[in-house]
């Protein structure tokens, strides 16, 4: 019989024990585990636990326990071999014949991987050798150190079509054919796939080579630029993850898992520290890569290039998703500035550029919404069906009911908002403006509701928020990159503060790290702030102190104007669901109760007990209360 440990393990590792428990059973998420009431005996409070990390459920109540195949014999009362051949089905794998040539095939795998590593230890030492001075200048050209190049295996495949051949004598041919290494094409030689290129090993999860990739070194050969290992028994491109093996153990540590087009970008974004990123080879992102990656992290954030090809792998990735949506399980967008991938945004701006992007993925629905949004300009009744059209093609390729429910709600909102905005002002005298992550100024408002958003008129306003937020920052420079996100989406809602805001950030994307001096604010961009009000304005206040100030102040400029377009839409929802908008409304005016005594603290209490040990100023100031609201 030829089911070997190793294919039982990989039968394993392809199946996620939670969505096959989760056919009959009702799982909890618990942390990174799942709970439930145990299905094996009756309880009233759940003590069945199910971890897909570790493959195994478990119940410390009657003490079953097991993994997937268990699960389906004790469970679901499968011989072992039906249980096996269910989940090989679903896994996409064939069971192995019980006969002779299966073993046969077993062992030929193992002689595979043999030739793969043989193959590896080849391409490392031309790279180190004479013929491989070439493919050693284009890696010193492309930055990567030593450390980085041994640590990604990089090797080099000579010119010559018999290298490997002449070089490998110990495998016979057949079995260098088979793992892609040489090529045959019909009763002529075979000859080497991989010639005059820079090699790169593939590796499976459990860190064996089983693929390459190798690119050329000139920009100006016909030559495609990536050339892969054709699917093999060892390899599959569409179920492998590039780096994987490495990212895996990082992602744990980290809790995170990015997937970035390129090869390259994956050493590249290792070689800046940041070790948790994988990329598919050369294809759009398969099911079951998503899959792979789930069994990582919930939202794996999925990092493109912000031009059209891009956009197109993002929207491709974010539609493959759909159907396989789960509870808690999704995935997250990051678009690059256009024509940069992650390499190239590492070069030139730095890892702090990239942080902060990796800090504010866009949401799955966020990204569907916008794509479709702004994919044609909504100018008639026609396009508009067209809009709500295209939203509801994706909402129909969920499978989960919940999640498919919910996004239908959560867009057709949308829809409804921006192809219906209001015309004038409502009920409370207030237009309608629901707070949309991102884009707060919806191009369809009337005049009158834009002017009304955009003029800063709450308490805010009244005390010079954005003003002494935008001085602080100058005054704190090493304080910008870690609000840059933030920043730069209240920059979108806020005209008058955006040239402000986008000459902080680029005078710190310049910024050396040691480099703490107060950038130099031009004149005219805002109005000087009263100083005395806020504390880290304050000469000699201690540093840490005034940051968390300047951070407190900074959440409090972007609450504004969320908070106010969110009672907006709550109130513009009292025609169609007044019990939900009332709730909703509630709930908004005891957040804007607090906003204020957050902001009004901010400005008095503060400012007063740093002002304590000035009691001059004390004094001259103590006619004023700091705190008026409306
Ligand atoms: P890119 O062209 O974005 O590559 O293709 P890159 O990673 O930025 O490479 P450099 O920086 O130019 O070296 C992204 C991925 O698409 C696949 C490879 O997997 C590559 O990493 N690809 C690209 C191919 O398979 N063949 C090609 O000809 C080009
Ligand atoms: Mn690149």
């Amino acid at each position: 019989m030829a089911l070997t440990p190793q294919w039982l393990d990989e039968l394993r590792s392809r199946v996620t024990l939670s969505s096959v428990i989760m056919r009959t059973t009702k799982l909890q998420k618990a942390g990174h585990e799942w709970k439930a009431c145990c299905p094996f005996h009756d309880e009233k409070s759940p003590s069945f636990t199910v971890s897909d990390q570790k493959g195994f459920y478990h119940c410390f109540g009657c003490g079953a326990h097991g993994d997937v195949i268990r699960w389906m014999i004790d469970q679901r009362g499968l011989q072992f071999m039906d249980a096996v051949k269910e989940l090989a089905a679903e896994a996409g794998m064939e069971v192995p014949a019980p006969d002779p040539r299966a073993a046969r095939r077993a062992e030929q795998r193992a002689g595979l991987h043999d030739v793969m590593q043989g193959a590896q230890d080849w391409f490392v030492r031309n790279l180190q050798s004479n013929s491989g001075a070439g493919a050693r200048d284009y890696l010193k050209s492309r930055g990567f150190n030593q450390h980085t190049i041994e640590r990604f295996g990089f090797g080099y495949a000579p010119a010559e079509r018999q290298a490997m051949k002449a070089a490998l004598p110990e495998f016979e041919e057949p079995l260098l054919i088979e793992g892609g290494l040489r090529i045959a094409v019909d009763d002529k030689e075979p000859y080497d796939r991989f010639r005059s290129r820079l090699m790169l090993p593939i590796h499976d999860v459990r860190g064996r080579v089983i693929a390459f990739g190798g690119r050329i070194l000139e920009a100006n050969t016909k030559a495609p630029k990536y050339l892969n290992s054709p699917d093999t028994p060892l390899f599959d491109k569409g179920r492998t993850l590039y780096n994987l093996h490495r990212a895996g153990p990082a992602s744990r540590q980290s809790g995170r898992m990015i997937v970035v087009e390129g090869y390259m970008d994956v050493i590249a974004l290792a070689a800046a520290g940041i070790e948790d990123a994988v990329a598919p080879l050369g294809t759009a992102l398969t099911e079951n890569q998503i899959e792979l990656l789930w069994r990582m992290v919930e939202a794996p954030i999925v990092c493109f290039d912000g031009d059209a090809a891009g956009q197109r792998a993002a929207m491709r990735a974010a539609t493959r998703a759909l159907p396989l949506l789960r509870p808690s399980h999704t995935l997250r967008i990051v678009r690059l500035p256009s024509g940069l991938d992650p390499d190239d945004l590492l070069n030139q701006k730095g890892r702090g550029a990239m942080d902060a992007l990796l800090e504010s993925p866009q949401s799955l629905l966020d990204t569907l919404w916008f794509h479709e949004r702004d994919a044609q300009p909504l100018d008639s009744p026609e396009s508009k069906a067209g809009l709500k059209a295209r939203l509801l093609d994706h909402v129909e390729a969920i499978a989960h009911p919940d999640i498919k429910a919910l996004y239908k709600r959560e867009l057709l909102e949308r829809f409804s908002n921006f192809a219906f905005p209001p015309r004038q002002a409502h009920r409370s005298g207030q237009g309608k403006r629901p707070w949309q992550s991102g884009k707060p100024v919806n191009p369809l408002l009337s005049p009158d509701s834009k002017r009304r958003l955009r003029n800063a008129s709450g308490p805010a306003a009244k005390v010079g928020l954005s003003a002494a937020v935008i001085t602080g920052l100058a005054r704190h420079p090493g304080q910008i990159m870690r609000h840059a996100d933030v920043l730069a989406r209240y920059a979108a809602s806020d005209r008058n503060l955006a040239p402000a805001i986008d000459f902080l950030i680029e005078s710190a994307e310049t910024l050396e790290p040691s480099d703490n001096l107060p950038i130099c604010l031009p004149e005219g961009l805002v109005a000087p702030p009263d100083e005395t009000r806020f504390s880290f304005l304050r000469e000699g206040i201690d540093p840490k102190a005034a940051c968390d100030d300047l951070a407190e102040a900074v959440s409090l400029l972007v609450e504004r104007p969320a908070l106010e377009a969110a009672l907006l839409a709550a109130t513009a929802r009292f025609e169609t669901d007044p019990e939900g908008a009332f709730a909703e409304q509630q709930r908004l005016l005891k957040r804007k109760l607090d906003f204020e005594r957050r902001l009004g603290q901010m400005v008095s209490e503060r400012a007063a007990a740093a002002a304590h040990s000035d009691s001059d100023r004390q004094t001259a100031e103590n006619g004023e209360d700091g705190t008026e609201t409306d």
